[in-house]
């Protein structure tokens, strides 16, 4: 069961999250909820992403509707306008020689830039002192990237046990992933601090209709599945000299929605030149028939709870639990002991 985890607790606003990708933010601001926060960006003259709390600080107008000049972003109900560290640098009614106080602020966020998407964590000073998780062979010489955005009607738990959970693929994608067989599969699960790493053994031919192309000689797969505290997946295949990942940040929005950024990267040597179209539409199908079924989850979940029962494969999804506990708690996930276990399951 997992009725004790908490989705949105103050406590999330340490980590890096991401709230747009490089190539949406320009001179003119965007509007993105983070955990229920109202964050503004834009970026400045220098080009630099720059977030507020999605609020003027005068009367309560959002600052998304204004725009910038100057580098500044200038309020549309009164003409305030905010420089890049928030500070109030101009109010008109004030006259053209007002004074600037540095204590009329907006509420500012750290930004980084990374991967060509722009991170905002929205607790400034955080303790939690790890960067944005890096999106595997981004741009790596070799690889190939197609990334997705998708929202779901579900918490980021939730979600995140989607992704790396491997018993609902021949139910939930049927053909196009993974088909039944009935096969016995060993993995060993552990717990590493803010990780949850699912090793998988004897894994051959069952990754559906594409097993002729990434796997025609039938040899073990090697399957690495990641959870990474405290909303990435990361889901690793090495087929002799083919690779594919599959890396899902998960944005909170709020209890019932979060934003999904996917990576489809993959190193199919020669093929690299033409799989994009086809990586990208095979994924899009898969994470469509995902939105349906997490709809359907919360749905479900909101008039009767979210209490579960578990099998042995979701154990998994048990550590990932004891994960966003501790973090939704306040504590730190690297704290955690390690743990160690072995499964078997037929799919
Ligand atoms: S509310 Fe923003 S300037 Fe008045
Ligand atoms: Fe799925």
């Amino acid at each position: 069961m997992n009725s004790l985890v908490k989705n949105s607790s103050v406590h999330h606003r340490r980590f890096w999250y991401i709230a747009c990708e490089s190539k949406d933010l320009g001179k003119q601001p965007i509007a993105r909820t983070i955990l229920n926060e109202w964050v503004v960006l834009y970026r400045d003259e220098k080009g630099r992403a720059v977030a507020f709390q999605d609020r003027c600080i005068h009367r309560n107008f959002q600052l998304s509707k204004g725009k910038v000049k100057n580098g500044c972003l200038e309020c549309p109900y009164h003409g305030w306008t905010f420089n890049s560290e928030g500070t109030v640098v101009r109010i008109p009614s004030e006259g053209p020689e007002n004074k600037v106080l540095s204590s009329r602020k907006a509420i500012s966020y750290d930004t980084i830039e990374q991967d060509d998407f722009i991170y905002v964590r929205l607790e400034k000073n955080s303790n939690y002192d790890a960067s944005p998780f890096a999106m595997p062979h981004y741009k790596e010489k070799g690889f190939k990237t197609v990334r997705l955005f998708n929202v779901f009607k579900n918490n980021v738990t939730n979600c995140a046990e989607n992704y790396i959970d491997v018993p609902h693929t021949v139910f939930v994608h049927d053909g196009i992933f993974r088909s039944s067989e009935n096969k016995k599969f060993k993995a060993i699960v552990e717990r590493v601090g803010p990780t949850v790493k699912i090793d998988y053994r004897n894994e051959t031919t069952n990754v559906g209709w594409f097993s002729w192309f990434l796997n025609p000689s039938g040899g073990e797969i090697t399957h690495h599945d990641y959870f990474h505290a405290p909303n990435v997946t990361s889901v690793e295949y090495y087929f002799g000299k083919k690779e594919f990942f599959i890396t899902s940040h998960s944005v909170p929005v709020s209890d019932t929605e979060t934003h999904v950024y996917t990576d489809l990267t993959f190193k199919f040597g020669f093929w690299n030149l033409f799989a994009s179209p086809i990586v990208r539409y095979q994924g899009q199908s898969v994470i469509d028939q995902d939105i349906e079924v997490l709809d359907n989850q919360m749905k479900v979940i909101q008039k009767y709870g979210s209490d579960f029962s578990n099998s042995k494969a979701d154990i998994i999804h048990v550590l990932i639990e004891s994960i966003r506990d501790e973090v939704a708690a306040g504590g730190d996930p690297r704290e955690l002991p390690n743990k160690s276990h072995e499964i078997e399951f037929w799919i």
